[in-house]
């Protein structure tokens, strides 16, 4: 009989990612997705303790299905950061759960969703699996409907940066045999993916451990080297591991998109130290030099934390002195928010909420206006668009992205999505561009278009 399942996603790409791997495994279990939460017969909330706070979004998310639990029957489930670390507490707080599932629990949910439907029984599985079977790619058996996925490398973290929760609930740095990320990029080529990216915590300091196995830019290499895939990304770096090696990949691999998210947190030294990142502000700038130099027309993009314990306005200044000498195309900000468990949580000199509030906006500003500016040198530019799909806000319009990994909308038929289109810039905005095509030479993974 088929079934329905409803999942809703928080947080980072690597959670939509398991959200996606969870509704592959559920097809083998018969369910399928909707996206009525109130005609579903399981319902999953895949959570994210990154830098919310999460629990109270779980508890009211809980709260809106309760209803649907006692109508239908409903069988409902938390998984992802916030199930690792609550665990068996959430089943305590709330009598209408039936699974609570950590984040290297994913591969059992099949049998388990099976077991409830038959005993009725709640669970909570959360133990980290030390042999990295969590991390098996679940392929998918039908052509998708989408030009760009994602391929999980590697997974957790060893860093322990003081104010983060993810080596607590993703668990210890974990690489893939490459043999297996081929494997599944080769398998999503053939079910028609043409852009992969790379996901991890720490994507750079794959193999970290395992001599035998490919470092990350050979592993690149290999990837750029399998048929119908045009474009490769990764995601995330950390600025310490950021080897010559790798800056090199930019210029020597064809398929590697010219963009790279390099988080840098803080412009001050002293924060830095602080928060454990084992680097200084000259030496995450020399790093950004290094790839202008090798790849003149990289994108950088980062994330930010303003407000981290001890944070004086003199820090503060440098963080912004870092922005305006790297000009960052676009940069994710947070406020410093404490996560129970880590060493940063217990620091004194703790900032005030106006203060955190305030720096946040003057960054935020500083960044709309270098983005706005960059976005505008673009007009009259033509760049390399991948189509991904039909516009959101206008029907006659395509949207895809440069190589730089910039939004571009513009007029065209929806059967140019997955293919490579030359688009003249015509305008820049703050979050998008413009763009109008200008030849009709569209590359389709190397078969000439229609
Ligand atoms: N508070 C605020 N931001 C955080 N991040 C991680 N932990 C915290 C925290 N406790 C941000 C960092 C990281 C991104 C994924 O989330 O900038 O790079
Ligand atoms: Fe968290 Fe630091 Fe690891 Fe990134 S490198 S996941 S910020 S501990």
């Amino acid at each position: 009989m088929q079934k329905r399942v409803y999942i809703e996603t928080y947080g980072c790409q690597m959670n939509e990612h398991d959200s996606e791997r969870i509704l592959h495994l559920l097809e083998r279990v018969h369910y399928l997705e909707t996206e009525n939460p109130k005609e579903a017969d399981l319902i999953l909330i895949n959570t994210c303790s990154v830098r919310e706070k999460p629990e109270h979004k779980v508890y009211s998310a809980l709260g809106r299905f309760k209803r649907m639990k006692e109508e239908r029957g409903t069988i409902i489930g938390v998984a992802g950061c916030v199930a690792q670390q609550e665990g068996d507490r959430l089943l305590d707080r709330i009598p209408y759960l039936d699974i609570v599932i950590g984040t290297h629990a994913i591969p059992k949910l099949p049998q388990l969703v099976e077991k409830i439907e038959v005993t009725g029984e709640r669970v909570c599985e959360t133990g980290f699996d030390q042999n990295g079977g969590y991390l098996k790619a679940v392929l998918p058996q039908k052509p998708l409907a989408k030009v760009k996925s994602y391929v999980t490398i590697m997974q957790g973290c060893d860093h322990f940066c003081s104010y983060c929760i993810v080596p607590y609930v993703r668990g210890s740095e974990k690489s893939r045999p490459s043999s297996e990320i081929i494997e599944e990029v080769k398998h999503l080529a053939g079910m028609g993916v043409r852009e992969i990216c790379l996901l991890g915590q720490n994507v750079n300091g794959y193999g970290r451990g395992s001599e035998k196995e490919l470092s990350f830019p050979e592993l690149l290499q290999r990837i750029n080297e399998i048929d119908g895939i045009e474009r490769i990304r990764f995601t995330t770096s950390h600025p310490k591991d950021l080897s010559e090696e790798l800056i090199h990949s930019f210029s020597r691999l064809k398929k590697l998109c010219e963009h790279i998210h390099l988080p840098f947190q803080s412009g001050s030294d002293r924060i830095l130290k602080a928060m454990h990142r084992g680097y200084t502000k000259e030496s995450y700038l020399e790093k950004i030099k290094r790839l202008k130099e090798a790849c003149p027309s990289i994108a950088l993009t980062a994330d930010a934390i303003v407000g981290f314990p001890g944070e004086e306005e003199e820090d503060f200044n440098e963080t912004l002195d870092l922005m305006k000498r790297v000009q960052f195309d676009d940069l994710f900000s947070f406020k410093y928010s404490p996560r129970r468990g880590t060493s940063a949580a217990q620091f004194p000199d703790k900032v005030e909420e106006k203060v955190k509030q305030d720096r946040l906006l003057i960054l935020q500003e500083l960044q709309k206006r270098i983005t706005l500016q960059k976005n505008q040198a673009l007009e009259g530019r033509v760049e390399e668009v991948l189509v991904e799909g039909r516009s959101k806000q206008n029907a006659q319009e395509v949207t895809g992205r440069t190589r730089s990994n910039k939004i571009v909308n513009f007029e065209g038929d929806i059967r140019l999505i997955g293919k490579l289109v030359p688009i003249r810039i015509v305008k820049g905005y703050a979050h998008s561009l413009r763009g109008e095509i200008v030849s009709v030479t569209i590359r389709d993974g190397g078969n000439p278009s229609p």
